[in-house]
């Protein structure tokens, strides 16, 4: 049906999905991103009534080759007219093929793969692998963390507030603090060693009541996109990995959001030049479409039994096909390349904004995160005060046919998670497009002086 011939009496998709949505999306939906999609190509996307939007989420960071790439888009027409669906049980050579590319890429001599659905799925599944192959009930996770709302993956996921009601706080679950490269960066502090990084988790868990032999492992994400982007500073991981190695631990690595490429190498962990044990892969996997999976050596995957993790739609064959493709496309175009060189141009015009509009004004603009998974963080003299404007930012934004979503730990980080395919033209032209928000911000502000 043409855009035009749309009955003047027919609801809106929002209207749609307010009244027969639980609240658990469309209170979002209804009252932030306000906001239906219809099209899309490129960084681009077009609403049902057709303004076009330039888009900063990349649909939660999965379209990191791009909204509707046409050799994505072939293969899955081309897996969908042989076959769609088929069930684990039964393997499809789309899948084998993923798992020959995906076997060149991770870092382990002998790789094993477990197929799930949804990064939830993967984190459960990558927790249980953890569990059989140490035989340990314990896992070591940290604040900020996010690794989904499932029951199981809940209980490593930081925010009490998603558990609250529904899960209880894991007697087996402990959660360390996190530190922040941009907080080091800004603040002008020195970057710890390794060693001072060791001597300070051991603070923590060298304590005669710590269940440290009952830990089979330790989840970590190298950016962490909950708290608001929050970037591993050096020496961190590495810090991980000797204290796993020293005690016996499995290093779990979530890149769900951080992998394929979107933190500027294909994995995030790649940066610190580390090789974990265990890799949590999703998102922008299948270009589109869900799948998820957990990688490991096979002398840990061999632990897990049969049957332990399967689930109806895992290694879905059209998911598997769109997945070699996005795998290829990464390479191919060197797209984790331009998400280090595109997030960097987008780093130093964005904080330049400070000098531009904010001089003397009590709020300035931390830009966290690394390659293009990034976030524009309002700090002003109160949490509460950080978190309205950065809503109005947004709305600006908006106003500007620029779509980026809120988070961090106090709701006033823009995130900033495009396809890793922008030129540096794109960058110029969003940065202006920013720049025009934040004047617009500093007219409806007028007490900006806090
Ligand atoms: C690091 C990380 N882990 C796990 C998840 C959960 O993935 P899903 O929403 O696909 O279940 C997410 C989702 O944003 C994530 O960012």
């Amino acid at each position: 049906m043409g855009r035009s011939s749309r009955s003047m009496n027919k609801q809106t998709i929002i209207d749609v999905v307010t009244k027969l949505e639980s609240p658990s999306m469309a209170d979002i939906i209804c009252k932030e991103t306000k906001l239906d999609w219809e099209s899309s190509s490129g960084f681009r996307v077009w609403n049902e009534t057709g303004d076009e939007f330039l888009d900063l989420t990349a649909g939660s960071g999965v379209h990191n080759v791009g909204h509707n790439h046409p050799e994505v888009l072939t293969a899955i027409i081309q897996q969908l007219q042989s076959i769609s669906h088929t069930g684990w049980q039964f393997p499809t050579r789309s899948r084998a093929n993923l798992l020959e590319k995906l076997s060149n890429l991770v870092p382990f001599e002998q790789p094993q793969f477990l197929f799930t659905v949804t990064g939830s799925e993967a984190v459960e599944g990558a927790l249980k692998v953890a569990r059989m192959a140490k035989r340990r009930p314990a896992i070591l996770s940290f604040q900020g963390g996010f690794h989904g709302k499932t029951g199981g993956s809940l209980t490593v996921t930081a925010n009490p507030k998603l558990r609250a009601g529904v899960s209880s706080h894991a007697a087996d679950t402990i959660r360390l603090p996190f530190p922040d490269d941009d907080a080091l960066r800004v603040h002008g502090f020195k970057v710890p060693s390794v060693e001072e990084y060791l001597e300070w988790i051991k603070r923590f868990i060298i304590h005669p009541d710590f269940p440290i032999d009952q830990v089979a492992g330790i989840i970590v994400e190298p950016v962490q996109g909950s708290s608001g982007m929050t970037a591993a500073p050096p020496n961190f991981l590495k810090a991980l990995r000797q204290l796993t190695d020293e005690n016996d631990m499995l290093l779990i690595l979530d890149e769900i959001y951080t992998g394929m490429g979107r933190t500027g190498r294909l994995f995030g962990f790649q940066h610190d030049n580390i090789t974990p044990d265990i890799i949590i892969m999703g998102k922008a996997l299948g270009g589109g479409l869900p799948i998820s999976l957990v990688a490991a050596p096979s002398s840990i995957m061999q632990q897990v039994p049969a049957y332990k993790q399967t689930s109806t739609f895992s290694a879905h064959p059209v998911a598997c096909a769109a997945g070699v493709k996005v795998l290829e496309i990464l390479i191919q175009e060197n797209l984790p390349q331009n998400a280090l060189e595109r997030g960097e141009q987008f780093r130093s015009r964005l904080e330049a904004l400070n000098g531009e509009f904010l001089e003397n004004s009590g709020v300035r603009l931390v830009v966290t995160g690394r390659g293009l998974m990034l976030g524009v963080r309002i700090e002003a003299n109160t949490p509460a005060n950080s978190e309205r404007l950065a809503r109005q930012l947004n709305e600006n934004l908006k106003e500007q046919y620029v779509i980026c979503l809120l988070g961090g730990t106090f709701n006033n980080v823009i995130k900033i998670t495009p396809p890793l395919t922008l030129t540096s033209s794109d960058v110029d032209m969003i940065c202006n497009r920013f720049a025009l928000a934040i004047g617009k911000m500093i007219t409806q502000e007028s007490t900006l002086n806090y």
